[in-house]
């Protein structure tokens, strides 16, 4: 689909419009504001603008256009919103099927699923036969095998390299993908497991050994260009699916376990790569479901797992849920050895992170020690002043008050102290009043940025002034910003903020500079005069950046003649910033 149609379909999809048949909005001033359905709140900290077209809350910094809304709010892709918005727009898009972009990975992803399909044909060659009594004695049958399209790699020297090579790859280009190792073979003898990036691609093997070894157990494909390993999610592209139809999405640790479940018909699931779940993979697991379940393995590693994955997901406001399996199982052999049924039960009695966490805490309690019993006591009410539905407080402190005997006055009391304690806290990032305000603490040459990018989208002599000037934003991700800002103004000729957004993607720390930008409100008219001041405040910026990148050198140089040249620079830089 063309980028014109695309922002026609966004101006004929008023984003006020949208968004308040989904949520319910209200005017004040010359905006909307609802209940974010980003994070957990009560508070209508989203702002909504009809003139930009764009939201932003206040209060998780989510923000973006009608387009990102949608794919947030009803966890789909890009296309398929923007197919539904032109439909209700009333805009023919049939017949403009959209053109497959051609990347300078094509041939990447062609060698992968070529190899995949060579392992795959050594499984079920003669060769395979060992890896074939594997399977079967583990009760994976024909049809796992290929849904899951595994594999076998040889016991013998460099097949899969003369295979590829043969196939005219370059040895260059394998040993990048990371399908050889200079002019080698880097599985032998195990199983395969094709891993695919969350669009489906595969970009990388794990291999499994089939006999006891003093090797890994599982070797990966090293990571590239396109195989990261703190972005990927094994089972990502079919949990995608999957999850349209379930209401979860459940996060597990191997990839047996997630093949396991899929037999059963549980298939919105995920799994890392042997890695600690990261910031990045949060973000995606969130576009799938609002009902996140961990279910990790029952021993004491998968305990600690389960405590930080949880607690990453809290700290990115999102309450998970947990299934905890016995001491002695994963999913793959819980499954194995129940009905199918014990394990959908799990499932639908998953229990809140929270909760999860007052039950860990218990554990160790000594129940002979009153210090003991009233430092757990804190630590629950502690957690549950975090949870911000009542009823379920309220469960809480009542069975705390019958199982430690202790009258529920009392505990109520101590629980207010904790969470007004909490509210103070939070109070220093949110202001309490009614329609949440902004309050972001940043630095003049920050705020000074900011204003300037504000008034880049509105006004487009200021990309101009921009490209013209030498200042030098301060942060990495705001020299990102500024650079595609003045490339969509290049190349459309026009800018305006939700376009823009489209433009990003989901790009979010650019993203996030947006929702502080936003926080600032800023008038919408500015004079070039006033402009500049901004400008002036980012040049004394560069000035001091160079000023102490030249005292540091002036204290490493030893030679007399060379250090005062040096000053003489400083002298000169600092006479440059007074004219
Ligand atoms: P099975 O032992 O066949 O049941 O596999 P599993 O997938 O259940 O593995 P396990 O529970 O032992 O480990 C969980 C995940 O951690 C695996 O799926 C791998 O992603 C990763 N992992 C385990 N062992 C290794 C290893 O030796 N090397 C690497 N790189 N990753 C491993
Ligand atoms: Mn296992």
């Amino acid at each position: 689909m063309n980028q014109e149609l695309i922002n026609e379909i966004r101006q004929k999809s008023d984003i006020v419009d949208v968004i308040g048949e989904r949520i319910p909005l209200v005017a004040r001033g010359k905006n909307y504001f609802g209940v974010c359905p980003f994070h957990d709140d009560t508070n209508p900290s989203m702002s909504v603008s009809r003139e930009k077209q764009i939201y932003t809350c206040f209060s998780c910094h989510a923000t973006g256009n009608v387009f990102t809304f949608l794919m947030n709010y009803e966890h789909k892709e890009f296309q398929e919103v923007v197919k539904e918005l032109a439909d209700r727009a009333g805009i023919e898009v049939q017949g403009l099927k959209q053109k497959r972009v051609s990347t300078k990975y094509d041939e990447w992803y062609q060698a992968y699923d070529l190899a995949m399909k060579y392992y795959q044909n050594n499984l079920m060659s003669s060769k395979g036969k060992k890896a074939r009594e594997y399977l079967e004695k583990r009760s994976i049958n024909y049809d796992i095998i290929k849904e899951f399209e595994l594999g076998f790699s040889l016991d013998e020297k460099d097949q899969l390299t003369k295979f590829l090579t043969g196939k005219n790859y370059s040895i260059d280009l394998l040993n990048k993908a990371g399908l050889t190792n200079e002019f080698h073979d880097i599985f032998h003898n195990r199983l395969m497991f094709p891993l695919h990036d969350l669009t489906g691609h595969v970009v990388g093997f794990s291999g499994r050994l089939i006999v006891k070894s003093d090797q890994n157990k599982y070797l990966n494909t090293k990571e590239t260009e396109i195989f990261k390993k703190g972005n990927l999610l094994y089972h990502y592209h079919i949990a995608k699916q999957e999850s349209r139809k379930e209401k979860y999405v459940i996060i597990m640790e191997g990839f047996m376990d997630i093949i396991r479940a899929s037999t059963i018909g549980v298939k919105s699931t995920v799994a890392t790569m042997g890695t600690a779940l990261t910031k990045d993979h949060i973000g995606s697991i969130k576009r799938l479901s609002n009902n996140i379940i961990l279910c990790f393995d029952g021993d004491e590693a998968g305990k600690k797992a389960t405590m930080a994955a949880g607690t990453l997901f809290e700290e990115a406001n999102i309450e998970v849920k947990v299934i905890s399996l016995p001491e002695e199982d994963d999913p793959d052999t819980f499954i194995l050895n129940h009905e199918k049924e014990s394990f959908y039960n799990l499932i639908e009695n998953a229990i809140y992170f929270s909760d999860y966490k007052i039950k860990a805490l218990q554990k160790d309690v000594n129940m002979n020690s009153s210090e003991e019993k009233a430092d757990y006591i804190n630590k629950v009410l502690l957690e549950t002043a975090k949870i911000k539905d009542p009823i379920r407080v309220e469960i809480i402190l009542k069975d705390l008050a019958k199982n430690y005997e202790i009258s529920y006055n009392t505990l109520e009391k101590s629980f207010r102290t904790v969470q007004e304690a909490q509210q103070i806290k939070k109070e220093k990032v949110v202001m309490p009043s009614q329609i949440v305000t902004p309050k972001v603490t940043l630095d003049k040459y920050q705020k000074a940025s900011l204003i300037i990018f504000y008034y880049m989208l509105e006004k487009t002599w200021v990309i101009d002034m921009v490209s013209k000037s030498k200042i030098v934003f301060p942060k990495e991700e705001y020299r990102a910003l500024a650079s595609a800002i003045e490339s969509f103004y290049q190349k459309n000729g026009f800018i305006n903020q939700a376009d823009f957004y489209t433009y990003l993607g989901n790009n979010e720390k650019l993203l996030q500079i947006f929702s502080q930008m936003e926080a600032l409100t800023l008038k919408d008219e500015i004079t070039e005069k006033e402009m500049r001041e901004y400008f002036k405040v980012l040049d004394q910026y560069r000035v001091e950046k160079t000023i102490q990148q030249l005292k540091k050198k002036l204290k490493e140089e030893v030679d007399p003649l060379e250090k005062a040249k040096i000053v003489e620079q400083i002298r000169q830089v600092r006479i440059g910033e007074e004219k």
